[in-house]
């Protein structure tokens, strides 16, 4: 499918359409499902193949049927209105939208949104997200396919600071942290006191103490909540835009524009002195 032109009309549609998900993230109370879409569509990526990411294949029946999707479909059903509002934005770039308002409305830090994703109708082979009941050898191998590190696989682990695991979606049950419509370090600091008060841990969570180095960034997390924002909406963002490298956009080349008429502007002036003290000189040598 072709790129969307990203151009100062796509960017008012962008804001239009992140007040709707404002709206319609806090009134359901729906974040959680929302950053789970986002993640989603977007984890899929390979980097040595360039195939999945965040390029909305995931609103088709052949993804959101994957086992590890159950459920989504709420958060797809959820959206599509504010699609049909904003047809020229693409199912891509919403769908992640929506992760990043997730994010901020329920107190995360500002995860830079740039539009530009181009829809895909072609979905992935099953199997590409992490799976819950395996180890670190197995987030390493998911999250270095699609070119992120061992910060980001800490950092990210992170969203589960929001939401709940329902029994017939995933097979587990409960919230990660007391309080899962709110975005905070809660969900490092539970990690590190051990289960405890019947709150939810993964295998995929608890191993993440079992690594030296993914431990290390689990502690620094649990312990300072300002790190934890700034990494976080580094790894987001990096996760929103994986194969996908935003375009120059209108104000950009704005920018370039006026510099060149600057430039062109400097010429004029220096070619009217350039005249002007012509004719002084053949002024003065003619009195
Ligand atoms: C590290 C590997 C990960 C594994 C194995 C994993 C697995 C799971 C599982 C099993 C659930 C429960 C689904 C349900 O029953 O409704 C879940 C929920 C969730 N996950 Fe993850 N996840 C991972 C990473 C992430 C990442 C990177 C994010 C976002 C940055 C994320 C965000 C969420 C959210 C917000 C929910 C709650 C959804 C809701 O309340 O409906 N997860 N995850």
């Amino acid at each position: 499918m072709a790129n969307p032109v990203v151009n100062a009309e796509y960017l008012k549609e962008i804001e239009k359409a992140r007040r709707d998900l404002r709206a319609l993230i806090s009134s359901k109370n729906c974040a959680p499902i929302m950053l789970r879409l986002a993640w989603h569509d977007a984890g899929t990526y390979d980097v040595k193949t360039k195939t999945g990411g965040p390029n909305g294949s995931i609103r088709f029946e052949e993804e959101y049927s994957h086992g590890s999707n159950a459920g989504l479909q709420i958060a797809i059903d959820l959206l599509e209105p504010v699609k049909v509002k904003h047809p020229k934005i693409t199912y891509a770039d919403l769908y992640q939208l929506a992760g990043v308002v997730a994010v901020e409305i329920t107190g995360g830090p500002t995860v830079p949104f740039a539009p530009g994703r181009k829809d895909s109708s072609v979905c992935p082979e099953e199997g590409r997200l992490p799976d819950a009941n395996q180890g670190v050898s197995h987030l390493r191998d998911v999250f270095y396919r699609m070119g992120l590190s061992d910060k980001d696989i800490v950092a990210l682990s992170g969203g589960h600071t929001l939401g709940r695991a329902h029994r017939e979606r995933s097979g587990f049950q409960g919230a990660w942290t007391k309080d899962p419509l709110k975005f905070d370090n809660s969900y490092f600091a539970e990690l590190v006191k051990g289960e405890k008060e019947g709150l939810l841990q993964l295998p995929t969570d608890k191993v993440l103490l079992d690594d030296p180095v993914l431990r290390d960034y689990v502690v620094l997390y649990a312990t300072d909540e300002d790190k934890f924002f700034e990494d976080y909406a580094e790894s987001h963002k990096k996760l929103s835009e994986l194969g996908f490298t935003p375009p120059r956009t209108c104000l950009t080349r704005g920018k370039t524009r006026s510099i060149l008429q600057q430039g062109a502007l400097g010429v004029a002036v220096a070619a009217l002195l350039l005249v002007l003290s012509y004719f002084y000189e053949i002024n003065r040598k003619t009195k």
